[in-house]
């Protein structure tokens, strides 16, 4: 099959790329890139684990084809961390909160967390839930996910954070 052309920006690195048109974002990430953060669960845009930043929304990574990524610029879990290794914010809160046990939805629910709080840096606990509504977590129960975003959001707004992960 002929292949396009595409640039994109993806963690902050330039990328030229020939893709299939008929290539999913998430199988291109995954597999030309070898940015195996995002993942794979349903690829019928229900579970959330490909979610992925993408021009300042949230993208459910197999719902859109890589060739409709040109030109925009691409945050993955991979790029959450500092250069010298620091964690993230969401990244320590997840740790510090016990906010996943596989860890299979956790890349996927870093990414949209990060999108939530970058468009309320306040958020209720309503909000939080209706915030990562889109994705599934099969193992936490949810209940120290949404604490872990209550974490960052307070470190984020210099607020100390008293509530222990359960
Ligand atoms: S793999 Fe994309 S939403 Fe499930
Ligand atoms: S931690 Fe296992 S699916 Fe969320």
């Amino acid at each position: 099959m002929a292949k396009t052309a595409i640039t994109l920006t993806v963690n902050g690195k330039t990328v030229e790329a020939l893709v299939e048109p008929r290539t999913l974002l998430i199988h291109f990430l995954r597999e030309q890139l070898n940015l195996t953060g995002p993942h794979i669960g349903c690829e019928t845009s229900h579970c959330g684990a490909c979610t992925v930043d993408l021009d300042g929304k949230s993208v459910k990574s197999c719902t859109m084809f890589a060739v409709q990524a040109n030109g925009a610029d691409v945050l993955t879990i991979e790029g959450m961390a500092a250069a010298d290794g620091t964690l993230h914010v969401l990244q320590e809160a997840f740790r510090e909160m016990h906010g996943l046990q596989c860890g299979f939805c956790t890349p996927g629910m870093i990414m949209r967390a990060h999108r939530l709080l970058q468009e309320n840096r306040d958020p209720s606990d309503a909000e939080i839930r209706v915030g990562i509504s889109g994705n599934l977590c099969r193992c936490t129960g949810y209940q120290n996910i949404v604490k872990a975003v209550q974490y960052a959001a307070a470190k984020l707004n210099g607020v100390p954070f008293q509530e222990a992960a359960e």
